[in-house]
């Protein structure tokens, strides 16, 4: 799913006109690991915001659909969230929240 957040910023750098610019950021704490795509590009329009993580919706003229989706399919089945933000200055950041595995002792 990283790669399909990738892809994602990377195009929607393309429709701002823009070099892309993407960043990555990595945290966690002692339950959770959460990785974050940041690009540059225009943001979701608010009237998508709903839909974006719905099987075949597309903004694209040859896009699938499915990035989002299988994403989202592939977080929850090992118990993580799936979302985005957009930033106050343009562009987005989708991130993806896994539980760390348990450990013993
Ligand atoms: N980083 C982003 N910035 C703006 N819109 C995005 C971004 N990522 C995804 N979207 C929107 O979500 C839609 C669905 O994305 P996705 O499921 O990956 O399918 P696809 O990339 O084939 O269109 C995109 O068509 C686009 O409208
Ligand atoms: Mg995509």
């Amino acid at each position: 799913m990283l790669c399909a957040l990738t892809q994602n910023a990377v195009e929607a750098s393309g429709q701002a006109k823009i070099l892309p610019t993407i960043r990555i950021d990595v945290s966690s704490d002692r339950y959770t690991v959460e990785t974050g795509v940041t690009d540059l590009g225009p943001g979701v329009p608010a009237e998508l915001q709903d839909q974006l993580f719905r099987p075949f919706f597309t903004t694209k003229p040859n896009g699938t659909g499915l990035g989002l989706a299988s994403s989202r399919a592939i977080i929850e089945s090992h118990d993580g969230t799936i979302g985005f933000v957009n930033l106050p200055a343009g562009g987005s950041r989708f991130w993806f929240r896994l539980p760390l595995a348990e450990t013993s002792g």
